[in-house]
Order: C-alpha cells, then structure tokens, then sequence
C-alpha cells in the first residue's frame, strides 16, 4: 500500500483526503516513480476546483514530481530501475509516495541536480522554457511584463530572462515580492495592487512599451496586459490565478494595435519523448550553469497538501512549494 491525496469531489481544500491505495505495477510502456519530491502547482487547484475536469473521480491529484524509478513497464528501454528522474506532466496523481506514470513523461536527472530541486523546478522551469525560448524566442534586448512575477513560475522567469538580457518588468503585490523579484534579476517592478500598471510601464520603457506580455493572472489583468503592448506585440496568457479570460471580443486585438495573443500549454510544447528532452536539457543546463536557482520557499508534508494549496491560493507563497511524501 502506498499513501496518497486524492478527491472525490470538486471544492475547497476541505475534499482533499489522505487515503491508502494498493501499489499497482506499470503497464507496458509505463514507469512507477518512488517519489522524493512532489511539486505544488496551480493547476493543481483548477482541477480540484473544477475549473479542468478531471477525467474520473475518486481522482489522484498532481503532475510534478521526482524521485527514483522503481519498476519498469515492458518496452521501456530509455531508463532503468534506480535512476534518478523527474516528471512534470500528467495523468493525476503525484500527490502520493508513488506515481505511475507514461515513461514518455519521464526524464532522467543529471547528477548535479537533486531531487527536490527537481520537482520544484520541473513543470515551472519547462513552462519558462517554452514561454521564453519557443513561444516568443527571446533575442536579448526586448523588454517583456511578467505578472506574479515573485511566484513560482515567475522566479524562475526572471532569471531566465536576465541571463538571456531581456528586461523583464515583474508585477507583484507587496514590497516582500517586489524585493524578491528584484533580486531574480527583475528589471522593475510595480505593485500592480496599489499603481497604474500602464502608466508605469509607459514611464519605464520611455513611452516604448512592452515586446511580450505573460499573463498567468487572467480575468483581472487580461485588459491592463494588452494596453502595455507596444503595436503588434505579443500577448501571451498562459493562466488563470484569478480566473479565466471569457468573452473576448476579436476586434479588441486591432483597437490596441493589431496585438497578437496566445494560449500556450506546456503539453502543447513537450508533446513528444524528443520535444520533452531537448526542453528538460535546456532547464538542466541553465540550473548547472547557476544562471537559474530554485528558491525551494515553503516545504509541507504530504499529508498538509491542502494547507500547501490554500497557501497558494491565497498569494501566500513566493518561489516553490515542494510536498515531502
Ligand atoms: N500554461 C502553462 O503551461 C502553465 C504552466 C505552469 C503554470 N501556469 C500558470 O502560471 C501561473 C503561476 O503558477 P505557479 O504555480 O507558479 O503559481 P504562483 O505564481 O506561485 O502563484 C500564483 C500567484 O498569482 C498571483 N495572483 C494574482 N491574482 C491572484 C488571485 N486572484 N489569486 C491567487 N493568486 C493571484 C499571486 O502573486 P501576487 O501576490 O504577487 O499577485 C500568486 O502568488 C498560474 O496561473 C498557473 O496556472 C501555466
């Protein structure tokens, strides 16, 4: 029997159980992962909440996570038993001691590169990689806003960003976060609680405005992000930490200055074992090298993943939040 989180239906923190599942072993092409580390995401709060549907209930919950393969499903040649690996993709069920899980999904970890800082790093670090190096590919010299700037995802971003030389403006909503972004390499910051966003990017980029915007936060920024857009940038909405952007109307991309927007996922990036790799190499090289360091900010047992989640929830953390099974 292995320990896991799982919910049987959608709501508050308050349907997240604890509960014992028999250990099931890897069909063919699968891989069961003992897990170290489990990385705390926000998506794993749409699916508790029902924003995503999960595709059954009672449903396991999570997609991050690293740890040490343990039993390898047939056909399954790129790994072996006592690898060192990370994963940061579906289906369900991290939040627990043991995950099953596609050996597709499974990448293995370079020794520098320890496990908690691989399940802290993983999905984030894939995300900025895509939204940085694919979805826009950044040359150096641009100037991009960054909501949440001092998040998980957004920590990560702003150093990435500075090693490429791109300014990046990071939006936060206390002076702790704005500190804490700023030591990431963020080039400003505005308190997007108390200023006019708009206007202090107008002041800051000397009337330029921004190449790329990543807008993470959704509902309440949807209409500030496109306004500070320089003509034909590019509005990248990539979540929906106050809810999700409904109701746009098209002809609003031309009034602003024939914007571009994108709706990126990272399983619409690492979509294939190569695709997964090359991206899981890049993430690897820019933590070896230092350019990037995971700041690992809150750790919470297993068994408190809904003190973890409300946490988050709440804009209570700041960089990463790892489970602990
Ligand atoms: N599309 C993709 O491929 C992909 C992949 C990974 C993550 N994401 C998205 O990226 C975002 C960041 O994920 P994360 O796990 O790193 O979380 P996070 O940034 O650590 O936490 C979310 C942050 O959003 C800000 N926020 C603004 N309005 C909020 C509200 N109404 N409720 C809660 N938070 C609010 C808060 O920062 P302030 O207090 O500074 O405002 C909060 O700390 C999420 O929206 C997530 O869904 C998307």
């Amino acid at each position: 029997m292995v320990k896991r989180i799982q919910f049987a239906r959608t709501g508050g923190p308050e349907v997240l159980e604890l509960v014992d599942v028999a250990t099931t072993d890897p069909a063919p092409g699968e891989v069961r992962v003992r897990n170290r580390a489990v990385g705390l995401n926000f998506i794993d709060i749409y699916f508790r909440t029902g924003l995503y549907p999960a595709p059954g209930l009672p449903s396991g919950l999570g997609t991050e996570g690293a740890g040490v393969v343990e039993a390898l499903g047939e056909g399954v040649s790129h790994l072996a038993v006592g690898d060192r690996v990370a994963y940061a993709q579906g289906p369900l069920g991290a939040y627990a001691e043991c995950h099953v899980l596609p050996a597709d999904k499974v990448v293995r970890l370079p020794e520098a590169i320890d496990t908690e800082t691989a399940a802290a790093a993983m999905l984030k670090g894939l995300t900025v990689q895509y939204l940085l190096r694919q979805t826009y590919p950044l040359q150096g010299g641009e100037i991009i806003l960054w909501h949440a700037a001092a998040g998980g995802v957004g920590s990560i971003a702003c150093q990435w960003a500075r090693a490429l030389g791109v300014r990046v403006i990071g939006t936060v909503s206390s002076p702790e976060k704005a500190a804490r972004a700023e030591r990431n390499g963020a080039w400003a910051t505005i308190d997007y609680t108390r200023e006019d966003v708009v206007e202090r990017v107008r002041e800051l980029t000397g009337g330029a405005m921004c190449d790329v915007v990543y807008d993470s936060v959704g509902k309440d920024t949807w209409e500030t992000s496109l306004d500070c857009l320089k003509k034909r940038g590019l509005m990248v909405s990539f979540g929906n930490a106050s809810g999700p952007v409904e109701g746009v109307n098209l002809g609003i991309l031309n009034q602003k200055g024939s914007l571009f927007v994108t709706r990126p996922s990272l399983n619409g990036y690492a979509d294939t074992r190569e695709r997964l790799e090359a991206m899981a190499a890049d993430l690897f090289a820019v933590l070896e090298r230092g350019d990037v360091s995971v700041d690992i900010a809150q750790r919470y047992p297993l068994a408190e993943a809904d003190e973890a989640q409300e946490a988050l929830a709440g804009r209570r953390t700041t960089g990463s939040t790892i489970l602990i099974p």
